[in-house]
């Protein structure tokens, strides 16, 4: 079985004046994951490592750390694909509860300015779908990247999180477009006001990070784009309310509901 040299980081914050690495080597399968050479570990020389996976399979997104420099999905990620040597690091931009073990608190703080949840506008009939064919305008206008699975890699890499903590960040932008072109919602325009505001899509600097790690292949820069053009357009077109619908859309406009 092929060797392999890991280095984690260690940290506990109640005892441990500051972090430091561990090496130690592990003998993995062929086709072991970075989150299998943990599993070693624990099994061997660091039984007490604190880590988070949960799925194993690339699903819940428990398992990002930072992988010889870069945020990787451990679970999905082959050891055999980086080498035989490994420095594991829990996420960055987030407060390490141990080891490899961050606190998501804040990720998910950003997450909750963004009013992530669906609010149906009131003259929808509840008990009716309101399905939106993909090549409908209202379609095409739809946010087509892939599910994200909130495994804050995006976060971890962004330059922009670490240096204004208040930011939403790159996750909580992108679910936020999602719901703005979404034609069903009723708080587009609250929406548009958090992302034109101070921590919004405008500390955007575009450097492209999160779309680099993200394992999903979604690119939210695209979305913190498309999202600084809506909030310009939206900011403009006040004025004019009364000529401009808000949604350009009303219930009569969706494809026939389903039975
Ligand atoms: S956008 Fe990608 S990197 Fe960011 S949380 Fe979602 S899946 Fe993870
Ligand atoms: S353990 Fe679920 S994505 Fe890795």
């Amino acid at each position: 079985m092929p060797k392999v040299t890991v280095s984690v980081r260690r940290f506990t914050p109640e005892s441990d004046a500051k972090p430091r690495f561990e090496t130690h080597e592990v003998e993995v399968g062929d086709r072991a994951s970075v989150l299998d050479a943990l599993f070693a570990l624990q099994r061997g020389p660091c039984p007490d490592l604190a880590f988070r996976f949960s799925c194993r399979v690339g699903m819940c997104g428990s398992c990002a750390m930072v992988v010889n420099g870069r945020e990787q999905l451990t679970c999905s990620t082959l050891v055999k694909n980086i080498g035989t040597t490994l420095k594991i690091e829990p996420l960055r931009n987030l407060p390490v509860v141990r080891d490899l073990a961050v606190d998501l608190k804040p990720f998910f703080n950003s997450y909750n300015r963004t009013m992530p949840a669906f609010v149906p506008r009131a003259d929808l009939d509840h008990n009716t779908f309101y399905p939106i064919p993909h090549a409908s305008k209202e379609g095409r206008r739809l946010n087509d990247q892939p599910q994200c699975i909130d495994c804050g890699a995006c976060y971890s890499s962004c330059t922009l999180v670490t240096l204004n903590p208040r930011y939403a960040g790159p996750m909580a932008l992108n679910r936020a477009l999602s719901l703005v072109v979404d034609p069903r919602d009723s708080r587009r325009a609250e929406r548009l006001n958090m992302v034109a505001g101070e921590d919004g899509a405008f500390r955007c600097h575009t450097l492209g990070n999160c779309g680099d790690v993200c394992p999903r292949g979604i690119s939210p820069t695209h979305s913190i784009e498309r999202l600084k053009r809506l909030a310009v357009l939206d900011q403009l077109s006040r004025p004019f309310k009364k000529w401009f619908s808000q949604a350009a859309c009303s219930a009569e406009k969706f494809s026939k509901p389903l039975p």
